[in-house]
């Protein structure tokens, strides 16, 4: 009988290979700028950008923008570096991206996490995580444009679907971003 030879076992830090790894000195994008759809980026308001996180965000009032949505606590900067290495070195499953106003603050946000499975077929499902647009910059089409930009990056890197869990008040804004209802949401919280 022949002896097969297993490869040595990996940890799982070895085993990701993050697409851009961004170091402390750096301020590059969180995820390859080619992912923003061009059609997007050419219909917001005039001076207006859409781009994927980066580091210097922290100062462009990005934890700012996530206060409409919940309650996000007193981050330090080195606690957010801290959390943006992690998520940085997860790039190929972690999209966070921002619009910024004609001044280069950050007005606008969402997040697109990619989860791989085993069913259909090793199927990716992107999971559509916290949209916030700041209050004086509602009403603009802002919001449907960070999920216009999410979705055409959930399908370059090949989800079948797109979810997301909201409540009722944000239901209508779901609706007219092409978002039909599907299964009910039940949570622990621990
Ligand atoms: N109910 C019904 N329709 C809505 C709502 C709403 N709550 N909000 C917007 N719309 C409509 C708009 O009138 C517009 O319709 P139109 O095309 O007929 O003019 C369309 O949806 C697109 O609206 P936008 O201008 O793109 O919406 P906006 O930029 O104001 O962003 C958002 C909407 C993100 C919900 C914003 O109000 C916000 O940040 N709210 C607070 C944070 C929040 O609740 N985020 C969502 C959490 S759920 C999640 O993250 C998965």
């Amino acid at each position: 009988t022949t002896t097969t030879t297993l490869p040595p076992k990996q940890t799982m830090a070895s085993t990701i290979t993050p697409i851009n790894p961004t170091t402390a000195t750096e301020d590059g994008p969180l995820f390859a700028a080619s992912l923003i759809s061009p059609e997007i980026i050419a219909i917001l308001p005039t001076d207006y950008t859409i781009r994927p996180l980066r580091r210097s965000d922290f100062h462009r009032g990005y934890l700012d923008v996530l206060r409409v949505l919940t309650t996000v606590g007193d981050i330090s900067e080195e606690a957010w570096n801290a959390r943006f290495d992690w998520i940085a070195s997860r790039n190929d499953e972690y999209y966070m991206l921002v619009v910024c106003d004609g001044d280069d603050r950050v007005v606008g946000t969402g997040s697109l996490i990619v989860e791989r499975k085993f069913i259909h077929e090793l199927g990716l499902v992107g999971h559509i995580e916290d949209i916030a647009v700041e209050k004086g910059q509602q009403g603009k089409k802002l919001g449907l444009r960070i999920i216009q930009a999410l979705d055409y990056v959930a399908a370059q890197v090949g989800c079948y679907k797109s979810i997301l869990d909201c409540s009722e008040v944000n239901e209508g804004f779901y609706i007219k971003c092409g978002f039909k209802r599907a299964g009910l949401e039940m949570a622990h919280y621990y």
